[in-house]
């Protein structure tokens, strides 16, 4: 990645966080000899006394809840096309109990993000929700993923209407083999990205951020310049991201070196986010699509009970202590920055 590509993305990331902050530590740590640094017994030294402290107060700033497990598109690298849980959209009433009751009890949360196993804009009903957040809790900023096949005009004018933080178009790949990479349908994708941008400029609206991103997979890994090269000028960045393997359980052949291999820390997730699927369960985290480790179901107990459940703790705790031999993350690959990011978040 040039240094080009890096300062844009640092300027993106000032613009979503209010702070630099992530990128320069990404840029320090991995394109300067500061990266020689990570993972030294000085470095874990302060690290660990970092991750001690963050961990002993913290409560969550991030809400995710899984509107729609149901997709359109069928991704070959997306665990959606092997997962086995109902299909379902996720009612407007569960919707606003689970908001109510999750943002009224963490008042530190200020990110929403509308996205799950599926595709959010299959939701009929989303508009109403994100109106429901803006008009009862106007602080938090929300952000969307989306493979933007649905996003046709009049959605497009309904959400330019709202307060967005961030919109993601999960674009994935190039005209030649988009088809064959996502199954949906390129002409249609590249209209509705288009007139959505086109319109956000015509509003003058700085928000939301608009994003596109590309999966680096062995179909796609010598059009990344082009993605960049036609896609940068249309939005506020473009990230190019390694693919994952959804903690061991979809095969892909990546072409991307993780960083930071040496060692596997603490997942900040498991402190940071309140992950909600679209039955009202509390997951453990973004890997695990099958919501096979639940803590409870916000729609049937207070959520604080929940995030301070035994069983939640215990994983924290066994996180802490560089145990990672429970479900999902015995098996997870999402760590490769956990040396990272507890200076980046904290
Ligand atoms: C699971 S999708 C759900 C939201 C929406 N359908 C979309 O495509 O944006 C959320 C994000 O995960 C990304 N994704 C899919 N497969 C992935 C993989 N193997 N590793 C990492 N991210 C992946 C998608 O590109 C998308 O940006
Ligand atoms: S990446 Fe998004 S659009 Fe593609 S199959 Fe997965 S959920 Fe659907």
């Amino acid at each position: 990645m040039g240094l080009r590509y890096l300062l844009k993305e640092t300027l993106y990331y000032k613009r979503l966080d209010g702070s630099p902050k992530r990128m320069i530590y990404k840029f320090l740590f991995s394109k300067t000899p500061l990266s020689r640094l990570v993972n030294t017994r000085a470095y874990n030294f302060f690290y660990k006394k970092n991750i001690d402290k963050f961990t002993k107060e913290h409560t969550p700033t991030i809400l995710q809840i899984e509107n729609s497990n149901v997709c359109n598109a069928r991704c070959i690298m997306c665990p959606h096309t092997k997962m086995k849980r109902k299909q379902r959209i996720m009612s407007f009433e569960n919707f606003k109990i689970i908001v109510d009751e999750v943002l009224s009890n963490y008042r530190s949360i200020k990110n929403l993000t509308i996205t799950g196993f599926g595709e959010a804009t299959v939701d009929r009903g989303m508009i109403d929700k994100i109106k429901y957040v803006n008009e009862m809790y106007p602080w938090i900023n929300i952000d969307l993923f989306t493979n933007g096949a649905l996003l046709g005009k009049e959605l497009a004018d309904e959400l330019l209407k709202r307060n967005l933080h961030k919109v993601n178009f999960s674009i994935n790949a190039m005209e030649k083999n988009y088809k064959k990479i996502t199954g949906l349908n390129y002409g249609l994708v590249r209209e509705n990205i288009l007139y959505f941008v086109k319109r956000k400029k015509e509003l003058k609206n700085k928000f939301p951020l608009v994003n596109f991103s590309l999966m680096v997979l062995k179909e796609n890994e010598k059009d990344v310049k082009d993605f960049i090269n036609l896609w940068e000028r249309h939005g506020d960045s473009v990230m190019i991201y390694r693919p994952l393997d959804w903690a061991g359980s979809k095969k892909i052949e990546s072409v991307e070196k993780p960083p930071f291999v040496k060692k596997r820390w603490s997942c900040i997730p498991l402190w940071q986010s309140v992950m909600v699927d679209v039955d009202g369960n509390i997951i453990m985290c973004c890997q695990d699509y099958e919501s096979k480790v639940k803590f409870g179901n916000v729609l049937e107990e207070p959520i604080k009970k929940i995030m301070n459940s035994k069983k939640f703790q215990e994983i924290r705790e066994k996180h802490k202590r560089g145990d990672f031999s429970m479900d999902i993350c015995r098996t997870c690959d999402n760590w490769i920055n956990s040396s990272l990011w507890w200076w980046v978040y904290n």
